[in-house]
Order: C-alpha cells, then structure tokens, then sequence
C-alpha cells in the first residue's frame, strides 16, 4: 500500500494524475443550488464518484430563496453577467471547467460559453435544456405550479413586450413558431444566442472551443413543450403539430452558431433519457453523464 501510494506521488509529482477538471452546475426553474433533493444531492453524487473533484453549484442571489426567485425573474442577461463574474473569480476554475446545465440552466450555460470564454468550458452537458426555447409549460413540478399558472397566464398577454421581457425568464426564451417574426426582434435572450437577428462571429468561435456539446433529451417529457427543443429541435416555423430537427433547421443548413461544424466533428452528442423531465437513475447518470465529467 505504501509502496502504491508513493507511486502514485510520484506519477502526480510529474504531473500526470492531476486533478480532475472542475464541475461547475446551473440548476433549473424553480430550483436552487443546493437543495439536498436536487442539486445538492447532484453535487454529493459527482463527488463521491470521481475523487477529488471541485463542484461549484451556481448561487444567483445571496441566500437560497433569492436563487430560487431569480431562476423565474431576474433577467437572463444580468444572470449571466452574475455567473460569468463569478466564474472569472473563482481561482479554482481558472485553467478550465466542464458545465453542467438542468432544464433551463442548459441553455443558460451554452450563453456562458458564447458569451464568457474565460475561464474555458470544456465539456457542457445540458440535461433537458430547451435549446430552442419552449411554446408551453405543459404542467410544472409540485409546489411550484401556482407560478406557472401565472407564468402562462402572463405569456399569453405578450410575451415579447419590453416589461414581461425585462422581468420574466422564461418569457426570454419563449419561442412563438406562429409569431417568428416577433420571437426574432422581441425575445432578449434566446433570440440572440441562437443569433435570429444576425451572426455575431464571437458567438460562433466561442461555442467552437467547445470538446463536446452533450444534450440529453426526456423521451417522456411532460414539461417542457416541445421536448424536441432538447435536442436543438422545435417547431417548424408557421405552427405547432410538426416539428423538425436541428439538422433541418436554418440555424443548421446556414450554419449561424457553428452547429453543423461542430456536428461534423462529432462534437454534438445526443444522448436519450427514458423517462419524464429530469428523471433519471443513478446508475443512469453514472453510465451516460460521468464520462463527460472526469
Ligand atoms: C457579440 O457578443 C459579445 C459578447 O456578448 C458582445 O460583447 C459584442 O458586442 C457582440 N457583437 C456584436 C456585433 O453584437
Ligand atoms: C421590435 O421590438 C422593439 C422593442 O421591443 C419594438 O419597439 C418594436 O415595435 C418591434 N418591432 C416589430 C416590427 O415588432
């Protein structure tokens, strides 16, 4: 044993074994950091799995209740602005992080990469990010459903004015296939990341440093409409019954984001989950997500 251990000092001595690279997660709508059912239990999982690891549970807010309230009505933009600071000031992600994003946080971080290459993400895994926005919250989790009453209820009333805009996140990535015109010149965020109203080339470039692009889809989602969007799929503009991949979009034929270079690297995973919004085992999560991690 002694002799083992000396070895393996050695081998790090020299700069072999080294550490793994940080974990750095963004929780979904309704959730925290580091609620020990949620993401608390996530980050215990990953530590316990690969030795040594630094998981960092994004906070947006300075108490739980401010991260949870946030997650629906901080503007994306100042979010992101938020975690972009405090990843460029944490010393421990500073030669680079995987990303880790559930629901909406998904597409929150893949903004992170386009947007605040520094320090460098190198794997992000997105778990049932809606990538091309949502046209509905079908049903909500528990004892968050009263709120998406009222989230519904205010989408309906315009989603793309400047006030519901300003004030409701998910508004900001509400994306309208009847009404693309207005989703292109209203929506603050998505419409921007996903470059509907021009191709911002350091946009493109950034997500390009990427090693893999994981997205995980729930094939029985019931959350999020449509589940599609998971995998960088939605509706085909002008209605809601047919959807078409990413594949068959324009973001992809004329290439806007890099998503069809990036897809021609094998850079694009698409990985499937059986079950309904975020549910997944374990041993699921050990098989299909950790070799992205370590
Ligand atoms: C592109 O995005 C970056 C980062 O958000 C921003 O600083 C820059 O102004 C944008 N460029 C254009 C042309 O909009
Ligand atoms: C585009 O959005 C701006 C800002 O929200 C708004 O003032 C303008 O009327 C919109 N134009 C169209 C054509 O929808």
């Amino acid at each position: 044993m002694v002799a083992l251990g000396l070895g393996v000092l050695v081998l790090c001595m020299m700069g072999v074994c080294g550490e793994p690279l940080p974990l750095v997660i963004w929780h979904g709508m309704g959730d925290s950091c580091c609620n020990p059912l949620s993401m608390g239990g996530i980050k215990k999982l990953v530590e316990q799995q690969v030795p040594g690891i630094y998981v960092l549970s994004l906070k947006i807010g300075s108490n739980i209740i401010e991260d949870m309230e946030n997650s629906f009505f901080l503007n994306v933009n100042k979010q992101l602005d938020n975690v972009c600071e405090q990843l460029a000031k944490d010393p421990r992600l500073q030669n680079g992080y995987n990303g880790m994003g559930f629901s909406q946080g998904g597409q929150f971080l893949r903004a992170i990469v386009q947007k605040c290459p520094s320090p460098p993400m190198k794997n992000l895994i997105s778990i049932g990010g809606q990538h091309q926005g949502v046209y509905g919250f079908p049903r909500c989790p528990g004892e968050i459903s009263h709120i998406c009453d009222w989230i519904r209820k205010t989408l309906n009333v315009g989603a793309y004015t400047q006030a519901v805009q300003e004030h409701l996140v998910q508004a900001e990535y509400w994306h309208d296939p009847l009404n693309e015109d207005q989703y292109r010149n209203g929506s603050i965020f998505l419409a921007d990341i996903n470059q509907e109203r021009g191709v911002n080339e350091s946009y493109r470039s950034n997500l390009q440093t990427l090693e893999k692009f994981v997205m995980v889809k729930f094939l029985k989602d019931t959350m999020v409409d449509p589940a599609d969007s998971e995998w960088f799929g939605f509706y085909r503009p002008g209605q809601s019954k047919e959807t078409i991949t990413l594949q068959e979009s324009s973001l992809y034929t004329e290439d806007r984001l890099g998503l069809r270079k990036m897809d021609k690297a094998g850079k694009l995973v698409f990985l499937a989950a059986a079950g309904d919004h975020l549910q997944f085992s374990e041993e699921w999560f050990n098989e299909n997500i950790l070799p992205f991690v370590r």
